[in-house]
């Protein structure tokens, strides 16, 4: 896809699509309460339509569809926690890593056996962070080529209480050994060493698990009666971010985006774009379901480098590709710190970003857990290849917009991922 600077102002409203963590979260959890769960808002890219489809294939009945609105809403009609059946066929979670480690936690604890698979970067994710405490409860879960990713074969056992001290801030790892926690015979804890996002712990709560949480600390009791419960998805703040960016970097631009998730554990950006001097404000805060949310309204401003480090990075791990785009046109320098984690994402985020803004003329140089970015040098653009990861995708599709000439982003369609109607929200608020 070519895309070239277009010097227009973003102005107006964009309904940003659903959480892709929440989204996840309420079919796996329906799927494992009684009664149905009605999801209104939902995300329904591909990610999400793969745990939807695994959920499928073990006997759920999961109906989607779109409301006069063009909502998405799903309707699970969940069979309690032992009312999985066995797959006929490998379980696909295509591109997720949610979805995998997610699922990985609550099979251990099923009477049958599974195969789990995934795309060509599934397939090189890391799966020993949750086949390590899995197995330590007493799963039988085995990487099929030996290599410690997906392909996974996972065998009935029976399951023991733990407490965990996970070596990394992963709501997945966290997840997936308090999935597998329903399932054991005592009480499992996950201990972090910083705060990942809590959207399980929330939910879980919500539809009746005893769970406690207390610091970088969360608990779960064994074998309790989920039952089903309406989950109001609010708008992704991984998916906003590109817009509150856009309107952030080019001039004459007032966007408001109504009903986004700002969850504590998740709106490390807001402080960010706080910290770089950038106009973004909360309005109309609420809860639902103990998830935060607010409409925000953001305006073109001048901004400053700043560090991000430490437990700030949890709290904005998707983000940072999309921040690293808006220290290249602030001031001074930005210096992330602690990110090696953006090593093992869809793709390596790390290097990919400090080469292609090196393409765009940007001054950033690569270090061992981040990168350190001299802002304020106009960029040009270049050609990007995403390597199929969205976030990538989307991150230079704002870059686009301020970067002289044309840029031309190779796989640009795998914004599916989690935001299919990304181009189309982007064309409707250039005026
Ligand atoms: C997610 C957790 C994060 C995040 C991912 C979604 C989740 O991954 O990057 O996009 O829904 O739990 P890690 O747990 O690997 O940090």
């Amino acid at each position: 896809m070519k895309l070239n600077s277009t010097n227009k102002p973003l102005r107006g409203s964009i309904l940003i699509p659903g959480d892709k963590s929440i989204s996840h979260r309420a079919v796996m959890f329906g799927s494992l309460a009684e009664g149905s769960t009605e999801i209104t808002h939902f995300l329904d890219g591909a990610d999400c339509l793969s745990t939807i489809d695994c959920f499928r294939k073990m006997g759920i009945n999961i109906e989607l569809s779109t409301d006069e609105k063009g909502e998405k809403k799903v309707l699970v009609h969940g069979k309690g926690i032992h009312g999985l059946q066995k797959p006929s066929a490998r379980l696909d979670c295509g591109n997720s890593g949610t979805t995998t480690r997610l699922i990985s936690g609550i099979l251990s604890g099923q009477p049958f056996s599974t195969r789990l698979t995934g795309d060509a970067s599934i397939q090189k994710r890391p799966m020993k962070r949750i086949m390590t405490p899995l197995t330590e409860m007493g799963a039988s879960i085995v990487s099929e080529r030996n290599n410690g990713c997906s392909p996974l074969r996972i065998e009935p056992s029976a399951l023991h209480g733990i407490t965990y001290h996970s070596p990394v801030a992963s709501a997945q790892v966290k997840s997936c050994v308090l999935l597998a926690g329903l399932y054991a015979d005592t009480a499992t804890t996950v201990i972090e060493p910083a705060l990942s996002r809590n959207h399980t712990e929330l939910m879980l709560r919500s539809f009746g698990a005893e769970l406690t949480s207390q610091g970088l600390s969360a608990t779960i009791i064994p074998d309790p009666q989920l039952i089903g419960a309406a989950v109001q998805v609010p708008g992704d703040i991984s998916s906003a971010a590109y817009f509150i960016a856009a309107a952030l970097m080019v001039p004459g631009s007032e966007l408001l985006l109504p009903n986004i998730g700002v969850n504590p554990t998740r709106d490390g950006m807001i402080e960010v774009v706080q910290k770089m001097g950038g106009s973004i404000q909360l309005l109309n805060e609420r809860t639902s379901g103990g998830e935060a949310s607010a409409d925000l309204l953001i305006r073109h401003s001048s901004l400053h480098g700043c560090t991000i480090e430490g437990a700030m990075i949890p709290r904005l791990i998707d983000e940072i590709p999309i921040i690293a785009i808006l220290a290249s046109v602030a001031e001074g320098t930005t210096i992330i710190r602690n990110a090696e984690e953006l090593k093992v994402k869809e793709s390596n985020r790390l290097d990919i970003m400090v080469d292609s803004l090196s393409a765009m003329g940007v001054d950033i140089e690569g270090t061992e857990d981040g990168m350190i970015i001299h802002g304020g040098k106009p960029l040009h653009g270049a050609v990007i290849d995403s390597h199929l990861d969205h976030r990538i995708a989307m991150s230079f599709a704002i870059a686009s917009l301020i970067a002289e000439g044309t840029t031309e982003i190779l796989g640009a369609e795998c914004v599916d991922i989690s935001y299919p109607s990304f181009y189309a929200d982007l064309a409707g608020v250039l005026l």
